[in-house]
């Protein structure tokens, strides 16, 4: 799972994670409702890392990633947990402090579907020097620009380029070059192969795989698992708002655990062959405004027992952590 930092204490040598998600909850609050997105989520990456987030629509992934980067969209915030980055709390900080020195700088997104906002009247280069501008950079500027243009393999002609002159393929690589600018060592992809036709997919993917070769920890959030087979080496798989299991991608994919990533898992195959409806799962997901005691996927569920009528807690089984009462 990534290149172990190794801490050395006075009598015991640790592998300390680079980031570490501890109960974490985020909540959009309304007049009429709570919606519980993320809910007591832990987690942790290494030191050059990669983490899969996979789950069917709105069980909370972009919420997970904005929260890291302090960025849920309005009426949302954080209810609870912390967030450790290279051991210190970063969620305690200041936002004045977590804009100087964690956004962009230690944790870097590319927000899903933001090839598609690129603003139309500036040039790519005008775009990418804003973001340098914004955080107060102070070093060569077109240098930092063509760095970072190189590392997503497009050369400096592009920056006087329009975003519509560009085609998918490029717009998706100018937004990742445009979180990799201020060198951060976390960087959450939501989405970032979804509305790319295949083969531009697969060099989205190839990209990707040569970042992670740089050193980068890296989040991958897609609904495409078969795109986390090939990038991650550890996967998480959300369920209405919560992570139900966790594992290297390897052991959740060859034996998934929870009857849900069951069900996922067994949808692989025919994503390839015809059908990429995702309607592979009897019922809905439960109601996240509404949500009752007990596993949340009790009603489609064909496992379903009586102890699921009360929250299951994660249990480690076989090196991967599932929160299923099966596995007690
Ligand atoms: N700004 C918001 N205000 C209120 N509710 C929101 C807001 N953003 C998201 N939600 C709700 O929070 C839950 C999680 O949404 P989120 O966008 O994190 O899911 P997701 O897993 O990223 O989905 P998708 O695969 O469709 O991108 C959903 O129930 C969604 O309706
Ligand atoms: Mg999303």
């Amino acid at each position: 799972m990534g290149q172990a930092h190794i801490v050395h204490r006075s009598d015991i040598t640790v592998l300390e994670p680079l980031l570490t998600i501890k109960g974490l909850k985020v909540y959009y609050f309304s007049r009429s409702n709570i919606i519980k997105a993320v809910d007591d989520v832990c987690l942790e990456i290494l030191h050059n890392g990669s983490l899969g987030l996979a789950g069917e629509s709105g069980c909370g992934k972009t919420t997970l990633g904005t929260a890291l980067l302090r960025s849920i969209s309005s009426p949302g915030r954080i209810v609870e947990g912390s967030i450790i980055l290279d051991g210190k709390d970063i969620s305690t900080i200041s936002d004045r402090d977590f804009d100087r020195l964690i956004r962009w700088k230690k944790i870097a997104m590319v927000f899903q579907g933001a090839m598609n906002s690129l603003t139309p009247v500036f040039t790519v280069g005008k775009q990418m020097k804003e973001i340098l501008d914004e955080h107060q950079f102070t070093g060569n500027v077109s240098n930092a620009i063509s760095e970072s243009l190189s590392q997503v393999l497009l050369d400096d002609s592009i920056v006087g380029k329009y975003p519509h002159e560009l085609s998918g393929g490029q717009k998706q690589r100018i937004i990742i070059a445009m979180a990799l600018l201020l060198k951060p060592q976390i960087l959450i992809a939501d989405e970032p192969t979804t509305s790319l036709d295949v083969i531009v997919q697969a060099q989205v993917i190839n990209l990707f795989k040569r970042l992670k070769k740089t050193g980068l920890s890296i989040i991958f959030i897609s609904h495409d698992l078969s795109v986390i087979s090939e990038l991650a080496e550890t996967v998480g798989i959300m369920y209405a708002g919560q992570l139900v299991e966790l594992g290297s991608t390897r052991a959740v994919y060859s034996n998934p655990k929870h009857p849900y990533t069951q069900k996922l898992i067994a949808t692989i195959p025919r994503i390839k062959d015809k059908d990429n409806s995702l309607q592979f799962l009897k019922g809905k997901p439960p109601d996240m405004a509404d949500l009752e005691k007990g596993c949340r996927f009790l009603d489609r569920c064909s496992f379903a027992m009586e102890v699921c009528n009360k929250d299951p807690p994660f249990f480690e089984y076989e090196n991967v952590k599932v929160r299923c009462w099966l596995y007690k």
